[in-house]
């Protein structure tokens, strides 16, 4: 398969037709940015992780029984995927306390929630992506009640498979951050990436963050915190 127009440039993808017009090529780019693009960067090498990464964990997810737009790592950089329309939230959930969460209640950083928490954000840039809830997903039309109800179930059982993972590395699964599709036929599918870009990852035995967080707030040693999480990962992921 191959690219054959450009249909879209995000902040950290590009989107390609291929000839078959059920599916679309995904490229990486180590473009960064954060705070609605305000901030703006590079991250050697981060197209590459993102894009392995995100591969591995939706081939696991699969395995779980969860559906996905992925269909197959192209190159480093490349991945065929489903055509899906994109449902216009951002799905968000917690089983730590940190950034936005952490700020908007006044909890401290780090706190363990007594149980995962979810939260939407409807997709739009000019409006910086702002909380919407239930009542008004279903008011705006942006999703069905069943959509809405297949997003939430998978979004948690989602978190349960990818804190079981990371736990298997060593790593705490703090926050993430997942988008949905609908395929030709209206069935939900999990879209988007998984990465360190859309996750919060701590080391769980000195709680260094191994995430997008080093750059966002300029920690430094974003790149190798990008390597360490890969290889972490790679080690790990043939058991899961
Ligand atoms: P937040 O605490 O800033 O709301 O972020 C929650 C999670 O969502 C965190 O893991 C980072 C991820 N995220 C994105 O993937 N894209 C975004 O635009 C934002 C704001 C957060």
């Amino acid at each position: 398969m191959t690219k054959k127009e450009q249909l879209y440039e995000g902040k950290a993808k590009k989107v390609f037709t291929t000839e078959d017009p059920s599916l679309l090529i995904v490229s990486y780019k180590d473009d960064a940015t954060a705070f609605n693009g305000l901030k703006k960067g590079t991250i050697a090498g981060k197209g590459i992780i993102n894009n392995r990464m995100s591969n591995a964990l939706m081939r696991l997810l699969e395995k779980k029984g969860i559906p996905t737009h992925y269909v197959e790592e192209l190159s480093d950089r490349d991945t065929l995927v489903k055509r899906v329309s994109i449902v216009p939230l951002e799905v968000i959930v917690r089983n730590i306390a940190a950034g936005s969460f952490a700020k908007h209640y006044g909890v401290e950083e780090g706190k363990l929630l007594a149980c995962p928490t979810i939260e939407f954000s409807y997709k739009n840039d000019a409006l910086s992506d702002p909380l919407i809830n239930d009542c008004h997903i279903l008011a705006l039309q942006i999703a069905t009640e069943k959509e809405l109800n297949d997003i939430k179930t998978y979004a948690f059982r989602i978190n349960e498979e990818l804190k079981k993972f990371w736990a298997s590395c060593g790593v705490t699964l703090v926050d993430f951050k997942l988008e949905f599709g609908k395929l030709a036929d209206g069935t939900i599918v999990l879209a988007d990436e998984i990465s360190p870009d859309t996750c919060r990852l701590w080391d769980s035995a000195t709680k260094e963050k191994l995430d997008k967080d080093r750059f966002r707030r300029d920690l430094g040693g974003v790149e190798d915190a990008y390597h360490e999480i890969m290889k972490r990962l790679e080690e790990h992921i043939s058991e899961a």
